[in-house]
This record gives C-alpha cells, sequence and structure tokens, in this order.
C-alpha cells in the first residue's frame, strides 16, 4: 500500500440518528478479525445508535441490538466471525474487563467499545478511535487512526 492511502482522521457530519446509524453501517462492512473500534463520547452522545448500525453491517441483518449496559457485552456472529459490543460504563476497574475475556476478543473478534475511557488506557496500540460530539441538533463523528487503521480508514 502506497504511502498516500494512509489517512490519519476523518470528520462526518452526522445531522440525524439515521445518519449515525449509517455510519455505523459503512464501519460494520468494513470491519475484519482484530479490528478495534474505541466509541467516545458523553452519556446520549449517539455510541449504541453507531453501534446498532455496524452490528447490522456486520452480521447483514437488522438486529435487536440491546445495549449492553449491565451485560457489558453482547457477541454476535456474522460472515467474518465474532463481533463483540462492549459497554464498560459501569466496569469498576480495569481489570475486571480481562475476566470479560476482553484482551482476547481484541485479537479474535471485531470490538466496539463504549466508555473505553474504563480501561485507563490499556487499548491496543492498532485502533480506531471514533469520538462523538453534539452538533447543534445533531452530531460530529472524529474518527482517528492508530497503527494499522491508518491503511483503513480511507476505505470507509
Ligand atoms: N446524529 C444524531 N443526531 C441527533 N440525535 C442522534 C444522533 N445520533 C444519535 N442520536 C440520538 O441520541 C440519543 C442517544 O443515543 P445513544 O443511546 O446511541 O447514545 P450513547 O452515547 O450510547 O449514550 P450512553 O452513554 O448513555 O450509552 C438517541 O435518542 C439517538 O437516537
Ligand atoms: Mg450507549
Amino acid at each position: 500500500m502506497s504511502a498516500q492511502s494512509l489517512v490519519d482522521s476523518r470528520d462526518f457530519t452526522l445531522p440525524d440518528a439515521a445518519a449515525t446509524l449509517a455510519l455505523g453501517r459503512r464501519l460494520g462492512e468494513v470491519l475484519a478479525p482484530g479490528d478495534v473500534v474505541c466509541l467516545f463520547g458523553d452519556l446520549g452522545a449517539g455510541k449504541t445508535t453507531l453501534s446498532r448500525g455496524a452490528i447490522e453491517g456486520w452480521t447483514g441483518d437488522v438486529e435487536e441490538a440491546p445495549s449492553p449496559t449491565y451485560t457489558l457485552v453482547q457477541t454476535y456472529d456474522g460472515a467474518r466471525g465474532e463481533l463483540w459490543h462492549v459497554d464498560l460504563y459501569r466496569l469498576k476497574q480495569p481489570d475486571d474487563a480481562w475476566e470479560l475475556g476482553l484482551e482476547d476478543a481484541f485479537a479474535y473478534a471485531a470490538c466496539l467499545i463504549e466508555w473505553p475511557e474504563r480501561l485507563e488506557g490499556r487499548l491496543p496500540r492498532d485502533r480506531l478511535d471514533l469520538a462523538l460530539a453534539p452538533a447543534g441538533e445533531g452530531r460530529v463523528a472524529k474518527l482517528s487512526a492508530h497503527g494499522a487503521w491508518r491503511e483503513k480508514l480511507g476505505t470507509i
């Protein structure tokens, strides 16, 4: 891959929830096993909405996709293997995440992680950070690629 195709960051304007779902769907279509996406943003920013789109893109189905607020993890099967949807809001300490098997999942599954701050920086080196923030009535999504994700961010 040529140096020109490396992309560090991209912004998307999301005027409504349908746009958040659509961005999630595109992301879910390009994810591969081992891809980790960290979803940043305050309460109500749209992290779960984006995840629902990504789950649809991964499985090819319109899914129920309950928020994993209490279960911490929901997994989904698709043609490319397992997708983990993780919400760490209620995680008490970072070590508890490893008991969920998250470190193994980083290697073999595609992972969407809400509230990645709860891991206190113990995030994989290769990852996509996606930060959602309010913008008028809608949202803006800032995507930042780390490591190998720089070769992939241009494909979303
Ligand atoms: N681009 C957008 N414009 C306007 N509203 C949006 C947009 N994206 C999502 N929403 C709406 O924002 C609300 C909160 O979304 P969501 O539950 O996905 O947030 P969240 O970041 O997961 O919150 P929490 O941290 O509480 O889990 C929902 O009503 C959703 O429809
Ligand atoms: Mg949520």
